[in-house]
């Protein structure tokens, strides 16, 4: 096009676009909504070819600026819904978007089994303080308090036992991705999945699942770089914030100010880890009566490297056997999935200022020749005291590796270590049947080396308080 007739059609394209709204919202972004296309917001017929028509007109209209599709108060149910680049969905307060709970609501391959599904695009996003709503109870064929049956949608031979279900958000392949105050209700299987993106932002968001479904984590990030999850509020069954390895490295993750609980880990990296996980920081996390606290479950050869966890309260406790997880309020591992295959390491991790309420020790379990290297854990105060009556005294590998493993309980389980330095350091046991197992650190010499103590304190809680009664009276 030659330069005058391109100012032309810039110009017609502002004059169509000035004649289409009012003067005054030319400042406002770009918007469409998903009513004035059909969406019936009843909850009952499904939503699904208007939202489509919706995102994709808004797709087509946006350029520099984002595209709104807004979803004004009501219920809309809806099969799987495609986001395309350029478009942000605006799920107002009063709005819920409902998945479907059938097969056929979902495409055909169980990898893209989404109610909201964005693949290679990029600047998009979720927002607007509605919810998104997966229906996860209509998938549990019976409740049972330690753990849900769930349906399983292996008819395609797609996908196998009991993990074939659909998961609520997923972007994958995608750039620029930002999930904003939004509420994320029952994932019927996993809720938001981040695979192969660059740049997310995670913010405000909350994440309730249900308690007792299997495979309901909160946030799954994929080999992908930079992505940042502040202010979120995570209140689920399955692993909450988990980041993972398939099929490239991962950095740069950083995740903060957020509230978490769970039946499975606050915080784990695996158990997939076939690459490189490097880069990244924990900050400011409270942890609630989860079954695991900070997790590193290694098992495919993939290194992790240079994390740090701060100012995070942790309190675990035990739950049914079937759920991984034995109360350990931090959990470094390596032992491999087969016993076939190459171990991955683990190096320079810093906890610092953790405060720790729980009914078992910590287990840092390196493997032969997938050492943990380097570990640092500054300014603790770790209270431990047995309150529940499941089974303890059992470590737990899994999955794969030894399982569960017959071990007395310790403050510290270590194994396969080079490094591990603990400086200002309380533990204390607390409670009538702390005295079974107050003991601080449990190691072999022949697979333990560089560990050096600086300020470590442990004993029974009743006399620190009692000193500290002493000293302030
Ligand atoms: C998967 O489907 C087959 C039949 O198609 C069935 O025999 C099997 O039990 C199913 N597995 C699960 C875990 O539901
Ligand atoms: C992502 O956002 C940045 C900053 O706004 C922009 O420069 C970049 O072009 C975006 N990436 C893509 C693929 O659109
Ligand atoms: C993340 O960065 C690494 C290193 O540059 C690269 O190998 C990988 O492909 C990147 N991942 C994505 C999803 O772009
Ligand atoms: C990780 O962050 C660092 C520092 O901001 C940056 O230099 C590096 O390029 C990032 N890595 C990737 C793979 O984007
Ligand atoms: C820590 O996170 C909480 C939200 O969980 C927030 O209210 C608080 O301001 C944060 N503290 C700091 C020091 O940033
Ligand atoms: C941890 O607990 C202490 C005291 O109970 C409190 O001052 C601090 O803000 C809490 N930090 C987090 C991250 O929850
Ligand atoms: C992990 O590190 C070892 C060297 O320590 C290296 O040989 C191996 O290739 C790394 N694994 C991956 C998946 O990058
Ligand atoms: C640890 O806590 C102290 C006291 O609250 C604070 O001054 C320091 O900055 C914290 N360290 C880190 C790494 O956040
Ligand atoms: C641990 O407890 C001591 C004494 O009560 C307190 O001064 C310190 O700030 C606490 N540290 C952490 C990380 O909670």
């Amino acid at each position: 096009m030659s330069p005058p007739l391109l100012i032309i059609a810039t110009l017609l394209n502002l004059l169509s676009f000035i004649h289409s709204r009012p003067a005054t919202s030319l400042q406002l972004p770009l918007s469409v909504t998903v009513t004035d296309f059909g969406a019936l917001a009843d909850g009952i017929h499904y939503d699904t070819a208007a939202i489509q028509s919706a995102i994709d007109a808004c797709h087509c209209s946006s350029t520099t600026k984002p595209c709104y599709v807004t979803f004004p108060p009501g219920k809309y149910l809806t099969a799987t819904v495609f986001l395309k680049s350029g478009v942000v969905l605006n799920v107002e307060e009063g709005a819920t978007i409902l998945g479907g709970t059938r097969l056929e609501d979902y495409p055909r391959e169980s990898f893209r089994w989404y109610v909201i599904l964005a693949e290679g695009a990029s600047n998009v996003g979720i927002t607007g303080g509605g919810v998104v709503d997966g229906q996860g109870l209509k998938f549990v064929v019976r409740f049972v308090e330690s753990k849900n049956v769930m349906v399983s949608w292996n008819q395609t031979g797609a996908c196998a036992g009991d993990e074939c279900r659909p998961r609520l958000i997923g972007f994958l392949g995608c750039n620029n991705v930002t999930v904003w105050n939004v509420r994320l209700n029952q994932p019927a299987y996993w809720c938001l999945h981040i695979v192969q993106c660059e740049n997310t932002l995670i913010q405000d968001v909350s994440i309730y699942g249900d308690f007792n479904t299997p495979n309901n984590d909160g946030i799954d990030i994929e080999d992908s770089n930079n992505t940042v999850i502040t202010r979120c509020h995570i209140d689920t069954g399955d692993d909450a914030i988990c980041p993972k390895t398939y099929n490239r490295p991962m950095y740069n993750l950083t995740a903060t100010d957020c509230w978490i609980k769970t039946k499975s880990s606050a915080i784990k990296l695996g158990s997939a880890s076939s690459f490189e996980f490097k880069g990244f920081v924990f900050d400011n996390i409270t942890i609630v009566d989860s079954h695991r606290g900070l997790a590193l479950q290694i098992r495919d050869g993939g290194n992790a490297s240079d994390i740090t966890f701060s100012n995070i309260n942790i309190s675990t406790r035990y739950y049914d056997i079937s759920w991984w997880g034995r109360a350990e309020p931090i959990y470094v591992t390596t032992c491999s999935r087969h016993f076939n295959s190459r171990p991955g390491t683990i190096s320079n991790l810093l906890f610092t200022n953790i405060t720790i309420n729980s009914e078992n020790g910590m287990f840092l379990s390196g493997s032969k020749g997938g050492l943990l290297r380097n570990l640092r854990f500054i300014n603790m105060n770790v209270t431990y005291e047995r309150y529940t009556n499941y089974v303890g005294g059992l470590v737990d590998y899994r999955p794969g590796c030894w399982g569960l493993v017959k071990h007395r309980s310790a403050g510290i389980i270590m194994e396969h270590i080079k490094g591990l330095e603990v400086e200002n350091v309380n533990m204390r046991w607390s409670g009538e049947k702390a005295a079974q197992w107050d003991t601080p650190f449990d190691f072999r010499p022949s697979t333990v080396n560089d560990i050096s103590l600086l300020n470590f304190h442990s004993g029974l809680y009743r006399q620190q308080w009692q000193d500290s009664e002493k000293s302030s009276g």
